[in-house]
């Protein structure tokens, strides 16, 4: 089966990177990834990126005159490197036309809050401080909005007595970890369908 090559974005630790790195290196997935990017130049991503003999790069947006421009050099390395699908793993910008544009219905997001329920920053303890019982996280293709595009996958994880934002997360994580590299096994394998804003999973 062929390889699909993946270039992930990301702004911080890249836990969710590893997932993919992980399941790519023991090919539980048919993909690889081809690029890491980051807007920020300490982020843990791009060491990880390193550590699995990725090519990595930090990509400034500050350098460039607005996010047109900036998002073109995310479309250039995402090319140059031969990217069919962008994943973003805790990449904290909204994305914009230029890379909607150069990758349609081939971006995806990881979000730690089951959508359409505590989209943007902080989704945790948004999820505590409305008093929830059940929290979670959701893989969805980008659109223009913020956490709004059409949902792939789901995890559900209780939310427990005392739980702060702290533990609530981290039992998150763990799901956020098998979801995301199974929803790119699906992409990769082409058993994804989208239909307006439904995805349908074949078998
Ligand atoms: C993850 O919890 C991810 O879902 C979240 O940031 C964290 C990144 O962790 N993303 C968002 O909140 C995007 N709106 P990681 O760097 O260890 O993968």
């Amino acid at each position: 089966m062929s390889v699909l090559k993946i270039g992930v974005l990301a702004s911080g630790r890249g836990s969710n990177l590893q997932a993919l790195l992980d399941a790519c290196a023991q090919r539980t997935i048919p993909a690889a990834v081809a690029v890491v990017l980051s807007d920020r130049p300490d982020a843990y991503a791009l060491v990880r990126a390193r550590q699995s003999n990725v090519p990595a790069y930090h990509v400034d947006p500050a350098a460039y005159t607005g996010k047109e421009q900036y998002e073109r050099e995310l479309v250039r390395l995402l090319q140059a490197h031969g990217v069919e699908l962008v994943c973003l793993a805790g990449y904290m910008r909204l994305v914009g036309s230029v890379m909607l544009q150069a990758f349609p219905r081939r971006i995806m997001n990881i979000h730690p809050s089951l959508l359409p329920a505590f989209p943007g920053l902080h989704a945790q303890k948004q999820a505590l401080d409305y008093g929830v019982r059940f929290a979670g996280c959701t893989v969805h293709f980008v659109d223009e909005g913020m956490d709004s595009g059409p949902i792939i996958l789901q995890a559900v994880v209780p939310v427990l007595a005392g739980d702060d934002e702290e533990q609530l997360a981290a039992r998150i994580l763990e799901q956020e970890h098998i979801i995301y590299p199974r929803a790119v096994d699906l992409f990769a394998r082409g058993k994804l369908r989208l239909e307006g804003r439904r995805v349908y999973i074949l078998d």
